[in-house]
């Protein structure tokens, strides 16, 4: 019989909710996106996101069983993101999945850690993903590189010390007055630039370090936009995203491959909103290709936030037996492999 999953993702600032049957076929998936509240901000206001999830998730739900032809009663599980996010956020997405399963007793609960969902989104299109499996996941809040040997277990290997990558990249095309969120735009802009232009450091740290760190980028990026600044010299805003984003995607590429050969993984996953971006994808599938690695990613819509790789992911704890109690809560930190 097939298992049909409600996910609910509301983490950060898009409010989304989707139905997917067995893990794989996706009946639904609808995402309302607050980007443009703010955008005019440059970045998320927990508080102002908060408040946006509450007056959508109900019409999200609505709109998702709907596009999937289903009632509430059809739904065997709901899963929700519990963490790691924004906790008014998180509450939101996480009151409306525990109403959920209270009002209707054959609907179980399961709460999905948001960075796992992230990796789930490539099971959504390979549930024949071989063991064991190496995540680059890469997003606003997150750059780590997991070792995942069956599903449900999680070896951080490493992590960024700073910035995440995705925030690098949102500081920078906020630097530059590009707009948010700076990963889409700057990657269009980059297109245009020059990527050998500019020289800029990459942060290796040790030799063997599975640690990231973006911070020192970000501020020589902006030591290099203040001094053209001073000195009276035109910028050529292309062939500075150009460069900064080179610099990104080449650490984050050479790290990954270290990563692969260290615990010798044959097969690599990219995950998050960052595993979007053009460049990162190609690199790493050309570089990955040469090593004799299998490289595969999600589209880019299920990179960034979504409730299909949500329900994914509660698919398998669905399989596993791993359901929440109705106390389940928002946990703002919460780390990979609990919850
Ligand atoms: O996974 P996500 O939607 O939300 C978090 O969990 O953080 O990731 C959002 C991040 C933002 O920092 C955004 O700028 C970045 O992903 N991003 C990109 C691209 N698309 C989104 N970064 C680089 N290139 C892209 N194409
Ligand atoms: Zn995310």
């Amino acid at each position: 019989m097939s298992v049909i999953i409600l996910g609910i993702e509301t983490s950060c600032d898009e409010t989304a909710a989707a139905v997917v049957v067995d893990g794989v076929q996706i009946k639904s998936n609808i995402i309302a996106s607050q980007v443009a509240v703010h955008a005019k901000f440059g970045g998320v206001v927990p508080e102002v996101a908060a408040r946006k999830h509450l007056e959508l998730i109900n019409q999200v739900i609505i709109a998702a069983l709907t596009k999937a032809g289903l009632t509430y009663q059809d739904i065997n599980a709901v899963a929700v993101t519990c963490g790691p996010g924004l906790v008014g956020a998180l509450l939101v997405g996480v009151a409306a999945a525990k109403a959920l399963a209270y009002a209707l007793p054959s609907v179980a609960l399961i709460g999905v850690n948001h960075l796992e969902g992230h990796i789930y989104a490539n099971f959504l299109e390979r549930p024949d993903l071989d063991f064991p499996l190496l995540c680059l996941v890469v997003s606003g809040g997150h750059t780590d590189l997991v070792l995942i040997t069956h599903h449900g277990s999680y070896q951080l290997l490493g992590g960024t010390l700073d910035d995440a990558a995705g925030e690098a990249f949102d500081k920078v095309a906020r630097a530059l007055g590009l707009g948010y969120p700076g990963g889409p735009l700057i990657s269009r802009l980059a297109r245009q630039g020059n990527a050998q232009s500019i020289p800029l450091p990459r942060a290796y740290l040790a030799a063997d370090s599975l640690d990231f760190s973006f911070s020192g980028l970000k501020s020589a990026v902006l030591n290099y936009l203040n001094q053209a600044k001073q000195k009276n010299i035109a910028v050529n805003t292309a062939d500075v995203v150009a460069s900064f984003q080179q610099a990104v995607v080449d650490v984050l590429v050479d790290k990954t491959l270290l990563a692969a050969k260290k615990h010798h993984v044959k097969t690599v996953l990219l995950a998050g909103g960052v595993a979007a971006n053009e460049l990162l994808r190609q690199q790493l599938r050309q570089v990955g290709k040469d090593a004799g690695l299998m490289i595969t990613y999600p589209p880019p819509i299920f990179c960034t936030d979504n409730a299909a790789m949500i329900a994914c992911c509660g698919y398998y704890k669905y399989l596993r037996s791993e359901f929440a109690p109705l106390t389940l809560n928002a946990v703002p930190r919460l780390s990979l492999g609990k919850g």
